[in-house]
């Protein structure tokens, strides 16, 4: 197969999958008189966030919903923000809440997260979404492997009895990716910083998806011929000219992409790949938080979930 094929293109999956939300979206504002609304808090000045964010709210912009951005200096207090969520929770035009992770050290995450009504919590990691998902009957799953999920089961329709090997075990992604696969009859392992013989675990893997965070530490030496290879990682690589004092930067993956595309199956690329679908998946939890706001059935448009 030529390498192109082999190319999981996530920006095409996340575009086929918003024409499917756009007309719920638009159906619900016909219907209810308003647009479904997304409000994004964003703690501090992260670079990486400010993006994250940013592309979160276009998004939303393009595919008729309505977003609130709140922007918080990094000194906030705990306090400020568990107010400011308090306020978006009894709002009742507003439907979804995510504040972006990561938080200043001096905010406790556990108790941010703990705060957001989970009927509007559209990252899914409030424990009573957590738990759900882990016991078979999800609401909202988290975004990025919910992506991750979507474009396995185009590729492969059919992913029981494959040997799924997932590099981190955050509750972003590891965990609640784990819980997919497994749900979808995959055997699953979670390896961890600890893991020992890492790369055995992973040459045993029909699946591996790596969300370690690390540029390009996933070469050819760890993947198992024909596997689809799920790269979740978006790492920052620093460009910059000391002599014209030029800032760049390159985003890479966790995982060599031009060496272990010879090997694998399909891979995905970074940029282009999980990131895309990430954001798509935000939306698709953002309509259907509106809809379940209204009491009104929403028909869940992500295959294997009711
Ligand atoms: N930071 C990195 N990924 C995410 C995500 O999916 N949601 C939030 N809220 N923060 C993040």
């Amino acid at each position: 197969m030529q390498n192109i094929n082999k190319i999981i293109n996530g920006k095409m999956y996340a575009d086929s999958l918003l024409r499917e939300i756009l007309p719920l979206s638009s159906n619900y504002s016909d219907k209810f008189l308003r647009n479904p609304c997304l409000a994004v808090i964003l703690v501090g000045e992260d670079p990486a966030s400010k993006i994250y964010v940013k592309n979160k709210l276009l998004t939303a912009e393009r595919n008729n919903i309505k977003s609130i951005e709140i922007k918080l200096l990094k000194e906030t207090t705990e306090e400020h923000l568990l107010n400011e969520i308090s306020k978006l929770n009894k709002d009742t035009n507003v439907d979804g809440i995510l504040v972006q992770l990561p938080l200043p050290v001096h905010i406790s995450e556990k108790l941010v997260i703990q705060s957001i009504d989970p009927l509007k919590d559209v990252d899914g990691f409030h424990p009573t979404n957590f738990g759900a998902l882990f016991m078979g009957d999800p609401n909202f799953i988290p975004c990025t492997p919910l992506g991750c999920f979507y474009m396995l089961k185009k590729e492969l329709k059919n992913l029981d009895g494959k040997n799924a090997v997932i590099i981190g075990r955050s509750n972003i992604v590891g965990k609640p990716m784990a819980s997919l696969l497994l749900s979808s009859n995959c055997t699953v392992t979670i390896t961890h910083s600890k893991t020992k013989n890492l790369r055995e675990h992973c040459r045993n893997a029909d699946i591996l998806i790596s969300a370690i965070g690390r540029p390009e530490i996933i070469d050819e030496t760890y993947i198992k011929p024909n596997a689809i290879v799920i790269d979740v990682g978006i790492n920052r690589l620093d460009l910059n000219n000391i002599k014209t004092n030029e800032k760049k930067y390159k985003l890479v993956g966790d995982v060599r992409f031009e060496k272990v595309i010879n090997i694998a199956q399909k891979i995905t690329p970074v940029p282009g790949g999980v990131g895309p679908m990430t954001i798509a998946c935000l939306m698709h939890n953002t309509v259907k938080a509106a809809y379940m706001n209204k009491n009104e059935d929403f028909v869940n448009i992500i295959e294997g979930f009711s």
